[in-house]
């Protein structure tokens, strides 16, 4: 089994290595996860610049990155709303957009992939940009699943490629999991945590293993939950309420399921048990199948598990 292979251990704390300074960001990607990076890279004074492949997606971009600052000044700025109108105007002038990703990566210190979970996709863009991008530019992927090695391997840049990978809602979620393959440069990573740390994330050094930390433990929980609706053993109501109030978590399974986007949870076991066949926690469910192919992905398309308005 390939699945666990070698890997180098990094620090969190290397200071010896030099690490460069990253101002401009490019984010190729521009849904709930491109969206929520480039917000709080903007919100951190980084001049970001959003691609997606239409306008139309990238004005709905715009609308959700708008939608969410609203709802930070609503606390931040709660006794001045002018103050608070003021600084997402200040916030959106970081950022712009673009259909063209040859053309946005031209000047960009950072190319931040957010598309669909597909190995091949994600290669061909990072190939593509790689012969566009200034030599010092550093790619990183934010995959759930895939190995960054495997996405690295289409360009020429192995040692200024590492994975960076956020959790849904960005603006919320504290955690930035920095991966380094084999041939991620130091430099590379230190550049990598100190741009996390500089949106205000906490970063983790993790391995180039599929699922990281957080989606190795996280998917095959919520796989279970699936399987044990599919069983009959209990609804998805009473699992969800049971998992909040039974072990804290702040929503249930077939909630976070819903807000991750079923597309995305099946497009991740399926590379997965691609890889492992035989491993019962990666085993598909014909229920999650079933509502992919309804093109039902949850919250984003306004139905998945649960209905949404
Ligand atoms: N932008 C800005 N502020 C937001 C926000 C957003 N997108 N979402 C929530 N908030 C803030 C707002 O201040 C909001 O108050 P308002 O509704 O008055 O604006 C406040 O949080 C509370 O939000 P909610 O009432 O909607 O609900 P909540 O208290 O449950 O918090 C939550 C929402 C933070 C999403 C919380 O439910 C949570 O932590 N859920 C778990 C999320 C999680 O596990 N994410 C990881 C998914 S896995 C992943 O991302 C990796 C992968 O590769 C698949
Ligand atoms: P999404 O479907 O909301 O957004 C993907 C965006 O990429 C879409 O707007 C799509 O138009 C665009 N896109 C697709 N191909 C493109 C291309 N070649 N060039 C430019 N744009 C392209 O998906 P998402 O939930 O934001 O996930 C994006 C990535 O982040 C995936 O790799 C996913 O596994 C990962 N991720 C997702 C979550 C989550 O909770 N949803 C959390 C962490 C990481």
């Amino acid at each position: 089994m390939a699945f666990f292979t070698h890997h180098i251990t990094r620090s969190l704390s290397s200071s010896v290595v030099r690490n460069a300074v990253i101002k401009n960001v490019t984010i190729i990607g521009g849904g709930q996860m491109g969206a929520g990076i480039a917000q709080v890279a903007a919100v951190s004074g980084h001049l970001v610049t959003i691609v997606d492949t239409s306008d139309s997606v990238l004005i709905k971009s715009i609308k959700g990155i708008e939608g969410s600052l609203k709802r930070v000044v609503k606390k931040k700025f709660a006794d001045k709303p002018e103050a608070g109108q003021e600084f997402i105007q200040n916030v959106m002038k970081n950022v712009s957009t673009s259909t063209d990703a040859a053309a946005a990566v031209k000047k960009t210190d950072l190319v931040l992939e957010a598309i669909v979970e597909n190995l091949k996709i994600k290669q061909d863009l990072f190939s593509g940009l790689d012969k566009v991008a200034p030599e010092h530019t550093i790619f990183a992927s934010n995959t759930s699943s895939l190995p960054i090695g495997d996405i690295a391997s289409s360009t020429n840049r192995l040692d200024r490629f590492g994975g960076l990978h956020f959790f849904n809602p960005v603006p919320m979620m504290k955690l930035v999991e920095v991966i380094g393959t084999s041939a991620t440069g130091q430099e590379t990573f230190n550049s990598l945590l100190s741009f996390s740390k500089a949106l205000g994330k906490t970063p983790v050094s993790c391995k180039d293993t599929p699922g990281f930390i957080v989606n190795r433990l996280l998917v095959p929980y919520m796989m279970e939950a699936i399987r044990l609706h599919e069983r009959g053993h209990g609804s998805k109501e009473d699992i969800d309420i049971a998992m909040k109030l039974g072990a804290g978590y702040p929503m249930g399974p077939f909630e976070l399921l819903d807000y991750v986007g079923l597309d995305t949870a099946k497009f991740i076991l399926d590379g997965w048990s691609a890889m492992d066949p035989g491993n019962p926690l990666f085993a598909q469910s014909e229920m999650l199948n079933k509502l992919v192919a309804e093109g039902k992905y949850g919250k984003k398309t306004g139905e998945g598990f649960y209905k949404y308005n």
